[in-house]
């Protein structure tokens, strides 16, 4: 299905800047925050692999660096034909700052699906549980 969501736009625009040098695998998100501004992020990998950060995270982490802390929706692009759903940590770090976020999943051309955050990360440890 076409997509004209802006926040997808936002998120494609934002792939461009990928840093992935190593996998070629270029992925850019847009988060929306409770007052509508928009930021977004590319994964950035480095010659240690294992530092490599995902879109996601590079996107919550400046929001939060930025002063947002209430977020309504999530816009994740990669260039493939089956949809790029947030790994594992992303899914960690996006609830715990984000909450049930939307997370809307697209590629360069088409919107792929949408989901609530806390369908794909059910029994979620948080510090409520501290
Ligand atoms: N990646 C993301 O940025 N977000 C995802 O949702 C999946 C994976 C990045 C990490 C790495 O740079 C590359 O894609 C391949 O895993």
């Amino acid at each position: 299905m076409a997509s004209s969501d802006p926040l997808v736009e936002a998120a494609r625009r934002a792939r461009a800047h990928a840093v992935a040098a190593f996998t070629n695998f270029k992925v850019g998100a847009a988060l929306e925050a409770a007052d509508g501004s928009v930021i977004t992020g590319c994964n950035v990998e480095n010659a240690t692999y294992g530092l490599t950060i995902c879109a996601e995270r590079v996107a919550m982490f400046k929001a939060l660096s930025d002063g947002h802390r209430a977020f309504t929706r999530i816009a994740i692009v990669a260039d493939t034909e089956a949809p790029t759903p947030p790994c594992g940590a992303c899914r960690q770090i996006l609830w715990e700052f984000g909450g049930d976020l939307e997370i809307v999943l697209a590629n360069l051309t088409d919107e792929q699906g949408r989901h609530q955050l806390k369908d794909l990360l059910p029994l979620p440890f948080d510090a409520r549980l501290l």
